[in-house]
This record gives structure tokens, sequence and C-alpha cells, in this order.
């Protein structure tokens, strides 16, 4: 069996959208077995239960691309604390778990290149696969089709606490609230906050992240999906949020913050709203995906 763990992530960071991610200190656990035939699973609900599941699909796509036919079944079984549908990177964990067992099983035939190539062609987007599979703050893009990311500097003191209600929000949705096209002054508004990051990040200056993450191209468009946002918004800098923001494509909310009572604070606070919310205390991951056993 080989087994893999691979953090969640956090993606966007507010101005960075589809380019900038984060992997986060909440793991899941993916074992993977080739078998003569057919499919197996424990721990997967039944509805993922099939060849869409997109870690076997990112399974049969690295050992295809290594040239290793589709010819074997295979067991998977998953243990992770890492939310569903709730823009904490659950899918871009399969991904990853997959392309990174199945590159092992072939005696790593693909360079992390072409595994990230290959895993955020599946996910569409890279900014989740990228640091679940690197580890870190990342920054990554699409060029005529490939892609490309790199690791920056984080200050690895940085506190995140990842508001976490009950309710799911597809990213498919998130994806279809975006307008087709924004004013020039929105673009240049986030292209300099975007690129702002990458010192805000290393240096770990609150003040400067807070400015760095300011967004005007995709979560006000998003924060209808979200029920009461603006009151947890709210709530989350009165109790003293640094900086608040959309984790991916949502409903997480997610919070930077200085104060270690603030987690807790915020579970009291948001215990109020219609909906329930969960408080997880995070802090950057920076191993990114690692083979446990192979
Ligand atoms: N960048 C993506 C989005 C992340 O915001 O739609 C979702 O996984």
């Amino acid at each position: 069996m080989i087994k893999v763990r691979v953090p969640g992530t956090t993606s966007n960071l507010g101005s960075g959208f589809d380019c900038l991610g984060l992997a986060l200190t909440i793991y899941g656990e993916f074992g993977f077995e080739e078998t003569e035939s057919g499919l197996c699973f424990s721990g997967v609900d039944p509805q993922y239960q099939n060849e869409d599941n997109l870690a076997i699909a990112s399974y049969r796509k690295v050992k295809e691309e290594a040239g290793f036919g589709r010819k074997y079944g295979l067991k998977l079984s998953i243990k992770s604390d890492i939310p569903i549908s709730r823009g904490l990177g659950s899918s871009g964990s399969l991904i990853v778990a997959g392309a990174v067992a199945a590159n092992i099983s072939c005696g790593n035939a693909l360079s992390p290149e072409e595994l990230l190539d290959i895993a955020a062609g599946i996910e569409g987007h890279p900014d989740n696969v990228a640091p679940a599979l690197l580890g870190g703050f990342t920054v990554a893009l699409k060029d005529e089709g490939r892609f490309f990311a790199r690791r920056c500097l984080i200050d690895e003191r940085l506190k995140f606490c990842a508001l976490v209600p009950d309710f799911e929000v597809s990213t498919r949705k998130a994806r279809e609230a975006l307008p087709s096209a924004v004013p020039f002054s929105d673009a240049v508004f986030n292209l300099s906050r975007a690129a702002m990051m990458v010192p805000a990040m290393a240096s770990g200056d609150l003040k400067l992240i807070a400015l760095a993450m300011r967004d005007t191209l995709h979560q006000k468009y998003r924060a209808p999906l979200i029920h009461q946002f603006e009151q947890v918004r709210s709530a989350c800098l009165a109790s003293g949020a640094a900086a608040v923001f959309i984790s991916g494509s949502g409903p997480t909310v997610m919070c930077i913050y200085e104060n270690d009572s603030f987690p807790c604070t915020m579970e009291s606070e948001l215990s109020a709203m219609h909906d329930r919310w969960q408080a997880i205390a995070l802090k950057p991951d920076m191993h990114g995906a690692t083979v446990l056993e192979e």
C-alpha cells in the first residue's frame, strides 16, 4: 500500500485570484493499493465511489502519462479532516494524493513539474494543488496550457483561523457568480495587491498583508452565496482579526489573527448566527504532500 498525507489549502488570499495559495496544518491521509480489477473504497462517501473520484482519476492519469496502462483495480482509503466543498482544498487534496501515489508506484517516473501540470489540469486552476503538492505559500500560473508554480517565503508564525459553516458552496456555482469582464481599474487594483502579497507574506507584517489582501475581482460577487457573510466579516474584524478573506471559492471565511483567544472568541460570537460555524486554528504547513508508506 502507498500512503500519502496531503495538507488542506486556502487559495486566492483575497487579491490573488486563481494564483496565490497556502498549505495549512489540516490533513487528509490517502491509501492506494493496486488490485486485480475493480474499485474498492474505505472512508469514501457512496456518491464518490466510482471512476470519477478525483483521487482515482488523477492516479490513473499519472500512470497513463508515465506509460503504464489502465489494467489494474484500485483500493482507495481516505481519512481526512479537510472539510468537503468548503473552500479548503478538499478536491485538490484528492488530486494531489492520487498523483503522488501513482508516481511512487511507477518509480517517480514523472518530475514534480509534470505532476503539478497534471494535477492542476484536472482541477482546472493551480492555486490549491500547488500548495498541496509543494507546501507553504505558492504563486502559480497557467501559460499556453501549462501550469507553473513556485514557493515563496512566508513568516511561519502567521496564525490563521478557518471559520467553516455547516453549508456548502460548490466551486462551479461560485465561479458562475463571477462577471465575464471587470473594469480596468479593478484589475489594476488586484494585480498591485497580489504582487505586494509576496513581500507581505515573507515579512509577516500584518498591516501590509491586510492591505495586500484587498480585492475587487471576486469576493463581492461571491459574498451573497455565503449566508450572513457581512455579519460574519464584521464580527471577525470587531474581535481583532488582522485580515479577513473568503477561503478559495468559499464558504469558509479565513482570518489572520494575533491573539490566541481569537478562535474561541469567534466560535462564541458566531453561535448566534442562523448556521453553525466552527472555528479551526491553523498554521502554514511547510511540507506539502508527504509519502507515509510505500
Ligand atoms: N481560485 C479558485 C476560485 C479556487 O476561487 O474559484 C477554488 O478552488
